[in-house]
């Protein structure tokens, strides 16, 4: 399906009956990466799933994409559908949305899944490589992205099919939306000072072999969410939810059945 929301024209999935999910993918991937977790969910809730700005079936207008112009994009979708609250479930790019969304938008939050994430800024050096990408994405394409970045996205076992996968979504993209959204990745805030006010409940996911946002950095996350729970993924890197969707499934669905939703 398709809506025109904040001067754009975005794709999305809109799947099942039940109290709504908004599933926010990550970097840089499109709705598509959620499909294990469509199947999952559609028989009890209602799964909206956007291709971010940038990415997928959706326009790519000039960036930086900032994390409040996402996060702006997902209220917008909500309030075209009808959808007065939602559980926000983000991965990696998609939680640091969610925290863009939990400040802008917070009367549309149900609870929140953070997957693979982190609260953090970047570093210094994390922005120059964000721009060294940029320019690498506009000089040679997605498929130099693709090629730097999926051995890192997932667990050193990960199968050849979970591979290709990543590297079709990856290559279906545009150069102007990758820099767009890894300028804007650059520029996001340290989301730590929100997180003893979220006051939601939280389910915090991550891979046992995520190298980009380790175990450790959840264990962080977690415990400074009042009333979050944290589940690991055995056999997953970053990419949890791809890599391992049934334990991925379980977890959510665990979650998301004890909400008073
Ligand atoms: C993602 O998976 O969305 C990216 O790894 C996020 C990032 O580059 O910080």
């Amino acid at each position: 399906m398709e809506a025109n929301l904040n001067g754009i024209r975005v794709r999305f999935d809109d799947i099942g009956r039940g109290p709504a999910v908004l599933l926010l993918h990550a970097f840089p991937l499109s709705a598509e990466m959620w499909q294990p977790q469509i199947e999952a969910l559609r028989d009890r809730y209602r799964v909206i799933a956007p291709d971010l700005r940038g990415f997928g079936g959706s326009d790519a207008p000039p960036g930086p994409y900032l994390m409040d112009t996402l996060a702006d994009d997902a209220a917008a979708l909500l309030e075209h559908l009808g959808v007065p609250r939602a559980v926000v479930v983000g991965l990696s790019m998609g939680g640091y949305i969610a925290f863009a969304f939990w400040r802008r938008h917070r009367d549309k939050v149900a609870a929140i899944v953070l997957a693979d994430t982190r609260a953090g800024a970047d570093s210094d050096e994390g922005r120059a490589t964000r721009e060294t990408n940029a320019r690498l994405a506009e000089e040679q394409g997605a498929g130099a992205i693709a090629d730097k970045m999926i051995p890192n996205l997932v667990a050193a076992g990960a199968t050849p099919e979970v591979r290709d996968t990543l590297r079709r979504l990856i290559t279906a993209n545009g150069p102007d939306g990758i820099a767009g959204a890894l300028r804007g990745m650059a520029a996001r805030v340290d989301s730590g000072p929100d997180l003893p006010g979220i006051d939601v409940p939280v389910l915090v996911i991550v891979g046992e072999e995520d190298g980009l946002t380790p175990p450790a950095e959840a264990e962080r996350l977690a415990a400074a969410l009042p009333g979050a729970t944290l589940r690991r993924i055995a056999g997953a890197g970053h990419l949890s939810n791809l890599e391992q969707p049934e334990a991925f499934n379980a977890a959510l669905l665990e979650f998301l059945d004890r909400l008073p939703l």
